[in-house]
């Protein structure tokens, strides 16, 4: 079963209300063809996207631990709000690589599950050894460029694949950046990857649910 990740990051658009309404277009379009979606919403509608049924992901968790921890997403806020796991990595939101040894850890035993997010095929292998959930490429310069990283960097998928299997990777293995179209998908697919992380293209498009489903496609 594939997977896809929709990162609502902080676009106007799913900023209240938006990110219900485009959680329940993920799900549905999920549950419909039978792939695995998860919505990432803007943290403080974490909750009401949770309670909406949808299956959340948060994007990112501090590391800071117990209540007095003034403005902390802490993993336990987290899952408490109903998320089922966090990205963590983004490229926008890195971690030190000591810092993650320490989290990742933290987080799976809390029962949550985690998307790394690396920049190299070198950095995936690595944080692959954490034991994730997923691991995903993403090359910064092609995040919100529309030209999708299956397509102007196909080499970089497919030795991000080789090398987190060599590393004995077990989880799914996504990638993304520019991702716009359902045959981007399809290219992403055929390096070998288990689904796709997708952000711009599905926040800004007219049809919520429209584009999810010809993305979605393109992963069974
Ligand atoms: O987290 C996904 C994101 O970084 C990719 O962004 O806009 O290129 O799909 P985008």
């Amino acid at each position: 079963m594939g997977t896809i990740i929709v990162n609502c990051k902080n676009y106007p658009e799913v900023l209240g209300e938006g990110a219900v309404k485009l959680a329940r277009a993920v799900k549905k379009v999920s549950d419909e063809l039978g792939v695995t979606g998860v919505t990432v919403p803007p943290t403080p509608m974490l909750s009401l996207v949770a309670k909406s049924g949808a299956k959340v992901y948060s994007q990112a968790v501090g590391w800071e631990e117990g209540d007095k921890t003034t403005g902390a997403v802490i993993p336990a806020a987290v899952k408490a709000a109903g998320a089922s796991g966090t990205l963590l990595n983004h490229s926008e939101a890195r971690v030190s690589p000591g810092v993650l040894a320490k989290l990742v850890p933290r987080l799976l035993a809390a029962g949550l599950e985690v998307c790394l997010c690396a920049q190299t095929s070198r950095e995936a292998a690595e944080l692959a050894l954490f034991g994730p959930k997923f691991v995903a490429i993403e090359p910064p310069e092609l995040i919100g460029s529309g030209m999708a990283v299956s397509r102007a960097r196909p080499e970089l998928v497919e030795e991000t694949v080789v090398a987190a299997r060599r590393a004995g990777f077990k989880g799914g293995i996504l990638c993304g950046a520019g991702i716009v179209t359902g045959e981007d998908v399809k290219k992403a697919v055929s390096l070998g990857v288990d689904g796709v992380l997708v952000a711009s293209s599905v926040v800004k498009a007219k049809d919520w649910e429209a584009k999810v489903r010809e993305l979605s496609r393109s992963l069974r």
